[in-house]
């Protein structure tokens, strides 16, 4: 009854059950050169040398003063790592760099037009730019250490250039998603309580040049409706002196960076001693209500955590050029293109585009000009260049070492296309699952000692020791093949600190369930509740198999059904919404909207796109329903709940299954011969 539940109420019921699949093991060239080749690691950092063994990633930093203790607990479940230690962000990543690195690459940006060609910056002219800005932001806007400050830009140089100029004054920075709306970014200068919006007036995607600017008036006026004041808005240019945004600047409160600039050639900026615990920067994620929540993520312990999973997962080396394909404005471009890989002192890419565009070989061409030997993607990207373009990498001269999936569950046979066509069989491949809140990856093979199993993610990393549970609490051992609740036993340095200013919500989301004393100080009655379903084969390798609560995953982006279906009830004509989640070849899901109108309103194709643009307005065009069904009633339980299940299998076109109990059986036959005619 207790799997059966898990496996009902989630997403993990339409994931694909597959079959376990074949080790795969890296060549020998590969281990000759690994960062990390000895399996005493895994005995090192067991639980019984828990937390002492986290000191091994500290020491990757420079400290100005280290810590008296490594994990204090004595407000469980919010912890403390390296208690004691001050700290630099913005310094790690670059200026310790200088000494023997100065004129190396730290990014290589690639414009999405292809007659920009390539631009190459120094850790030195990081090193200048960084410190410009964050001149400007201390002396022009005011900003100081523990102020939040949103940030709403696309992918250029400027977007780690402004994270890092902040990480220096310790402010606190939170980036929301470029492709998300005004509206969404509104909300999140709310909840942080910034009263400074830096964004970019306009950027690159698809081949169309997008007017930006537009969404910080938006951004703006909600957020001043709920109360919060924005004072300034730095706005830089993807074309200095070139371009200018459709709408005008707002006198007194718009600013272009770069005419403020000026102002600032040649400023340097000492970085601030952070302690180890204050927080770096904030990043919204979706969870079971409407409302985003802000993670919360500190600076010693998250570094320490991202500088030592980038070394010994993504096995980087200074000489290395590492690209990851992935957005900054989620989790994964944090971690993974800026703080860990620069902390590394490596060269990191960051493509303004979409890899698809203006050809499938786009990517691979990137690979080939700039010599990347690690890749990093998620499973979304693989499948579209699958696609569109199966034949395209054979026909560049580009060799990978190592490849990582990451955001969502991979199918066997796309793995193994990444592995032979994308990896040229040469390749090593990492499946990386963890989330948000985790800052860093949970599990996932080590390239050099764990073999790779195709499907599933590995064992837990060094360190960190998951767990499954049924809904009754009793622990599914290895091998049982049953899908349970997978948590975490044990805190890391990478894991978030608390929801920005709701303490509550974070312990009774990720701790309550399965909480053994809510009084306790002691980290192992507080396991970590991920909230997804996983199996835990013979071996100890996870798989991962899709959320428990009421989260979609649309191309490795984490949606809120409840934020969907909030924003579907800003239309007046809509009495209820529910969202489902639909299975895609390419994007992994996508939300299938149920709506049931309020008494005198008609359904219209009109109606229909009207409530589709509400989502594309509220969250932004990720959330665009695949569909939007308007129907007569949902379908309810007796005690008028709506029976999500029964739409989710109305939608993938599986048996609904006994619906007898249902306060209104007859609903489900019609709907089934609106949505599956
Ligand atoms: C959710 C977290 C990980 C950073 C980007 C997404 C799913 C993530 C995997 C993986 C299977 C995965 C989980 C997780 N997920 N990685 N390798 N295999 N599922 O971060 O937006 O916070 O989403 O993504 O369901 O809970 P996020």
């Amino acid at each position: 009854m207790a799997e059966k539940e898990v496996v009902e109420t989630s997403e993990a019921q339409i994931a694909v059950h597959w079959q376990e699949e074949g080790y795969y093991y890296p060549s020998t060239e590969f281990i000759a050169q690994a960062n990390m080749t000895d399996k005493g690691i895994y005995e090192r950092f067991s639980l019984d040398n828990f937390p002492n063994c986290y000191k091994e990633y500290a020491d990757l930093l420079d400290w100005y003063e280290y810590w008296d203790e490594i994990l204090d607990t004595s407000d469980a479940p919010c912890y403390k790592w390296f208690k004691g230690g001050k700290i630099n962000a913005s310094y790690n990543c670059i200026d310790r760099h200088l000494k023997n690195n100065k004129n190396k690459t730290a990014i290589h940006f690639v414009p999405e037009p292809l007659e920009e060609g390539y631009q190459h910056i120094t850790y030195q002219e990081l090193y200048v730019r960084v410190n410009e800005f964050a001149a400007l932001l201390k002396d022009f806007a005011g900003l100081k250490r523990g102020d939040r400050v949103t940030l709403h830009m696309p992918m250029v140089p400027e977007l780690p250039v402004t994270m890092l100029a902040c990480a220096r004054l310790g402010v606190i920075h939170s980036q929301v998603f470029g492709g998300f709306s005004g509206t969404a970014c509104a909300d999140r200068i709310v909840d942080s309580g910034s009263n400074v919006l830096i964004t970019m007036d306009a950027y690159y995607r698809s081949g169309g040049l997008i007017d930006h600017r537009q969404n910080a008036d938006i951004a703006v006026e909600h957020a001043e409706k709920a109360g919060q004041k924005v004072d300034k808005v730095l706005v830089w240019q993807r074309y200095p002196g070139k371009y200018s945004a459709k709408k005008p600047m707002v006198e007194g409160r718009d600013f272009f960076v770069n005419d403020l600039l000026k102002n600032y050639y040649g400023a340097r900026v000492e970085p601030e001693k952070m302690n180890a615990e204050d927080p770096l920067f904030l990043m919204y994620t979706s969870g079971t209500t409407g409302k985003p929540k802000g993670c919360q993520h500190g600076t010693g312990g998250y570094l320490a955590y991202v500088t030592g999973t980038s070394k010994y997962v993504q096995d980087i080396h200074p000489e290395d050029v590492y690209w990851c394909m992935a957005d900054i404005g989620w989790i994964t471009g944090h971690s993974y293109i800026v703080y860990g890989p620069l902390a590394n002192c490596a060269s990191t890419v960051i493509y303004e585009g979409v890899p698809t565009y203006p050809d499938a070989g786009r990517s691979w061409r990137i690979a080939q000009d700039l010599d990347v030997n690690i890749f990093h993607t998620a499973p979304t990207a693989i499948r579209a260049l699958r696609k569109i373009g199966p034949d395209e990498p054979a026909k560049y001269n580009y060799h990978f070492k190592h490849m990582t999936t990451v955001g969502e569950p991979i199918e066997p046979e796309v793995w193994k296309w990444y592995h032979k066509e994308v990896g040229k069989g040469e390749a090593i491949i990492v499946d990386t699952w963890w989330q948000t809140e985790t800052g860093g990856f949970l599990c996932s093979t080590l390239p050099a000692i764990t073999p790779m199993k195709p499907g599933s993610a590995g064992p837990g990393m060094p360190g960190i020791h998951p767990i499954i549970y049924d809904d009754e609490g009793n622990v599914l051992p290895q091998g049982a093949g049953k899908a349970g609740n997978i948590c975490i036993q044990n805190p890391w340095p990478g894991m978030f600190q608390t929801i920005w200013g709701d303490r509550d919500r974070f312990v009774d989301t990720y701790f309550a369930r399965y909480c053994k004393d809510p009084n306790s100080k002691d980290w192992r009655d507080w396991p970590y509740l991920t909230g997804d379903a996983a199996v835990e084969a013979e071996d100890g390798y996870f798989r991962i198999l899709g959320r428990i609560d009421d989260v979609i995953n649309v191309s490795g982006h984490r949606l809120g059904t409840k934020e969907i279906e909030s924003a579907a009830l800003v239309v007046q004509e809509v009495a209820e919404a529910a969202v489902v989640p639909v299975n895609h070849e390419i994007k992994g899901k996508e939300p299938d909207l149920y709506i049931a109108l309020k008494p005198g309103f008609d359904a219209s194709d009109e109606l229909a796109k009207k409530i589709s643009d509400a989502i594309c307005e509220e969250i932004g065009k990720i959330a665009k329903p695949r569909k939007v069904w308007i129907v007569k009633d949902m379908p309810k339980t007796r005690s008028g709940k709506i029976m999500r299940r029964v739409l989710g299998a109305l939608s993938n076109k599986r048996d609904v299954g006994d619906v007898m109990t249902l306060a209104n059986p007859e609903i489900v036959e019609e709907i089934r011969e609106m949505v599956q005619k």
